[in-house]
């Protein structure tokens, strides 16, 4: 389709303005509109908070639209479709003036993000639209680089859930998986606290809200984060550390030395 300006997905990171990366700086000052997305008609945006500090008022002479559209936080899809009707109905008016929109979001634009269905309803309003995403640092591995985990190694596998949708499979996820990372904790901290003491590992849980801002929080002890509502910005991590080891497996697999070696060999022309 010609004459169609260009979305893109930027992810601004979990909170601190300094992990937003340089090709998201970039985009953001070049485009001519920034998107902005709030949970509410009178709330801040979040992602204008963190790009703010980053990109200031907009560069003169060029002047930079800012865009403010709300997505209230529901699990009702017939409460969220009318605003993301409404926003979709703003961002293809910029889009079909042939104006380029740099959508911001939190963390990552790929991960429970607005802009999963911002483009799904972009790219069905305009077949052929040109998209790009702008990968972020996301909270997945914000919280543990803030509590000091690691969130796999070797044969580890990873599991995340949204746990405001739903943690009654809790336990067999655990026993499944080394490492469980719990989203959206909403108002699920009692039943998360629960599962993980029957399983053995509330001692290898953390709770963190709002990771790299300056609100943060880190609660070691679960027991003393039964009450927590989870604020929109809250997730538990549950590390069992138990297959966790340096190169197990491939080293077992391969000839006393082959490591080496292939660390010495000339590199393919
Ligand atoms: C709507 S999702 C957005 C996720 C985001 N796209 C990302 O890549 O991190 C919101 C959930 O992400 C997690 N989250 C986002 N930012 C966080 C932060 N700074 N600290 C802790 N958890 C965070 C929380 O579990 C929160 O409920």
């Amino acid at each position: 389709m010609t004459g169609l300006g260009k979305l893109y997905g930027v992810g601004v990171g979990p909170g601190a303005p300094d992990l937003l990366t340089l090709r998201a700086v970039r985009v953001l000052e070049s485009a001519d509109v920034l998107a902005l997305p709030r949970s509410s008609d009178f709330g801040a945006s979040m992602a204008y908070r963190i790009l703010e500090p980053v990109l200031g008022k907009p560069r003169e002479p060029r002047k930079q639209e800012r865009l403010l559209l709300t997505f209230p936080m529901s699990k009702d899809p017939d409460r969220v479709r009318p605003y993301v009707d409404a926003a979709l109905d703003k961002i293809g008016d910029r889009l079909s003036r042939g104006l380029s929109v740099a959508f911001a979001t939190e963390g990552d634009p790929s991960l429970f993000s607005t802009f999963v269905y911002v483009r799904r309803e972009a790219l069905r309003r305009f077949p052929g639209l040109e998209v790009e995403v702008v990968p972020g640092v996301t909270s997945v591995t914000a919280v543990p680089a803030v509590s000091g985990l690691s969130l796999a190694d070797g044969q580890e596998r990873i599991a995340i859930l949204p746990a405001t949708y739903g943690v009654d499979d809790l336990t067999e996820v655990l026993q499944r998986f080394d490492t469980v990372v719990l989203m959206k904790i909403g108002s699920e901290m009692p039943k998360v606290t629960e599962a993980l003491t029957r399983a053995g590992l509330l001692d290898r849980a953390v709770f963190v809200s709002k990771a790299t801002m300056p609100e943060q929080r880190i609660v070691r002890d679960l027991r003393a984060a039964q009450g927590e509502r989870g604020d929109c910005f809250a997730m538990v991590v549950v590390t069992r550390g138990e297959r966790s080891g340096l190169l197990v497996g491939e080293a077992e697999a391969s000839p006393p030395g082959a490591f080496e070696n292939a660390l010495n060999e000339p590199e393919a022309p």
